[in-house]
This record gives C-alpha cells, sequence and structure tokens, in this order.
C-alpha cells in the first residue's frame, strides 16, 4: 500500500492512498466540541454530507466516498477521524495561481461556484482563496467542514465579503497586484438571483465592509 503525506496542519492532514484516493485526516483532541458534536455533526461526517450533496446538485466539489469518526464514550462524536476522497491529482490550490493571468478568469469561475451555493441556502462556512482548487481548468470547491444550511439565501450571500477581504490579504502580500474589489463584487451580483432591493442592500453592505478595511477608495 502506498501512502503519501501530501500536507500536515493544525487540526488536518491529508494523505495521497495508493494514488487513487486523498484521505482527510481530522486530529483535533478537544472534548468540548465533542458536545457540540453530538447536537451538529461532526467535522469530519459534514465534509461528507456536503460533499455528497453538492456533487448531487452538479457543483464541482472533491468527491467524498465514506468517512470515520471516533466517538469518546462511544457517545460523544470527536473531531478525530477522516473523510476518504477520490484524489484529484494535480489538483492546485487557487492561491498559488495568484500572479498568473488566468488567474481573473479563475477567480470569476470561483465566484459562480459560490454563488451556486449560495443559492441553495447553503453557507460554506471557511470561504478562502485556498479552498478553491483548479483541476484540467475547472474550479473545484472544498473543505466543507463548517459547510451549513441557513434559511434564505440572503444570510449565505454576506460570507462572500470574507472571501474578497481574503483575496485582499493575498494581494497586499504580492506587490503590483491590484484588483478592483467593487467590479469583483458584481461578478458575484450578476451570478445571483435576489430581489433587487436585497441586491442594492447587499452591494451597499459590501462597500462599507470594503471601505472600513482599505480595500475600496471613495
Ligand atoms: N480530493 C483531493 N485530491 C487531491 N488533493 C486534494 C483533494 N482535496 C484536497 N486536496 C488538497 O489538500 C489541500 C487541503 O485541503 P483542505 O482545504 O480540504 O484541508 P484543510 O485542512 O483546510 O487544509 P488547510 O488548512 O491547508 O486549508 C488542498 O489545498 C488540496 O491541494
Ligand atoms: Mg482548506
Amino acid at each position: 500500500m502506498g501512502v503519501e503525506k501530501i500536507y500536515s496542519g493544525e487540526k488536518t492532514s491529508g494523505f495521497i492512498v495508493n494514488n487513487k484516493w486523498f484521505l482527510k485526516v481530522y486530529h483535533d483532541t478537544r472534548f468540548r466540541k465533542g458536545i457540540r458534536n453530538v447536537i451538529l455533526r461532526s467535522k469530519p461526517e459534514n465534509e461528507y454530507f456536503f460533499s455528497k450533496l453538492l456533487i448531487k446538485k452538479g457543483i464541482p466539489t472533491t468527491k467524498a466516498v465514506s468517512y470515520r469518526v471516533v466517538k469518546h464514550l462511544g457517545i460523544f462524536p470527536l473531531n478525530v477521524g477522516f473523510v476518504k476522497f477520490v484524489c484529484m491529482h494535480g489538483l492546485t490550490p487557487l492561491d498559488k495561481l495568484l500572479g498568473s493571468s488566468c488567474f481573473p478568469k479563475l477567480f470569476s469561475n470561483a465566484l459562480k461556484v459560490i454563488a451556486q451555493i449560495h443559492q441553495l441556502s447553503i453557507i460554506h462556512g471557511d470561504l478562502a482563496v485556498s479552498n478553491f482548487g483548479v483541476h484540467e481548468g475547472k474550479v473545484f470547491i472544498f473543505d466543507l467542514a463548517n459547510t451549513r444550511k441557513v434559511l434564505h439565501p440572503f444570510f449565505a450571500h454576506k460570507e462572500v465579503f470574507r472571501l474578497f477581504h481574503d483575496l485582499y490579504k493575498l494581494t497586499k502580500e504580492t506587490p503590483g497586484l491590484y484588483f478592483d474589489f467593487k467590479e469583483l463584487f458584481n461578478h458575484y451580483l450578476q451570478e445571483i438571483s435576489l430581489r433587487p432591493f436585497l441586491k442594492r442592500k447587499l452591494e451597499r453592505d459590501f462597500l462599507v465592509y470594503a471601505f472600513k478595511r482599505g480595500m475600496i477608495r471613495k
């Protein structure tokens, strides 16, 4: 059996198994979260659940095939376990392509993907440029451990502000790189269906958010 570790983080690590599977291993042993997980899903289960759901809805995400969760005293599911995915060889995180000429197009495609998810009243929960990846020219979204349903798409749309802020922080680390965040936000607005007055409110809220953080100037 061939196992290759491809990354190691504070709470998760990633392994490629037999060149076929990608195993995301969760090792956050804090018990406090175990009590929470009796009501909510544990992270591995949540990631598995939403991967299945989004694939069913035709949204490009990494394909989970199974998961396991360790339970404290056999009752409290911990955020310890794994999710087994079909391995996508060469999946490149979007932040690694930041300086490339194709980045604006890819980011615009990422906005389309997240808009599709929001239309289903689903929040990703951890939106960041690094949680999108490119595989064979197509943009995929992944890292669905914190994904959840909300009552109405309007409540979902606002998380996209964080994605723009994340992009802004990345551009600050890359000299000479600049994005028109107002224009980028309009790309997102074009992808969602929302009553005009709610769209205008969302746009106003974004401009305030972006202005406060120095992302746009008056
Ligand atoms: N199905 C897959 N096949 C191959 N590689 C994958 C797959 N899913 C994710 N990856 C790789 O693993 C990396 C981390 O995935 P993910 O964002 O889900 O984990 P994470 O725990 O949030 O890690 P990080 O803290 O680095 O964001 C991705 O950047 C991607 O390169
Ligand atoms: Mg991630």
